[in-house]
């Protein structure tokens, strides 16, 4: 490996920060909660808990959606599809359902409920895919034909 390229994530992505060297969930959400600390320490601290994953972390990432940041809460949503853990539904739908939300984190949340692939989310994806946004809208309907396509894979590997 070319020690001169910024490193590879496990997700095939360079990140914007590397993940911070800290393996501790609740200090990693304090962190990531902090609306005093540097958004570098805060991205650091989001994608450490990405590479740490299951549902505490999802939890602490969900917990940050609580920031003023649509940066932040952008990136949030973004790492949560490439987790792909349901634990993330009710959260992400909750920021597609928020009207008030960023367009950003709006249209994030609902290529992430694609990404995770949890058909609960085709109810709030077929809601909003005529959203006043079109970014929105669009994110949706990508979002349903991707779940759509997934439900056809699987439907042709049981045959
Ligand atoms: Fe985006």
């Amino acid at each position: 490996m070319n020690s001169d390229k910024p490193e590879m994530s496990e997700f095939d992505s360079v990140d914007p920060a590397p993940p911070s060297g800290d393996s501790d969930v609740s200090s990693l959400r304090k962190t990531i909660c902090d609306e005093q600390e540097r958004m570098f320490q805060r991205m650091r601290a989001l994608f450490a808990l990405r590479n740490i994953g299951g549902e505490d972390s999802v939890e602490a990432l969900a917990a940050a959606f609580s920031s003023d940041s649509a940066l932040l809460k952008h990136e949030i949503a973004y790492v949560m599809g490439q987790m792909q853990d349901s634990h993330a539904v009710p959260h992400l739908i909750e920021r597609l359902r928020d009207m008030d939300e960023d367009v950003m984190v709006r249209h994030e949340a609902a290529e992430a409920l694609g990404a995770i692939g949890d058909r609960k989310a085709l109810g709030v994806l077929e809601e909003f895919k005529d959203d006043r946004d079109i970014v929105v809208a669009e994110s949706c309907e990508v979002a349903l034909d991707l779940l759509e396509w997934v439900a056809s894979k699987r439907l042709n590997y049981s045959e």
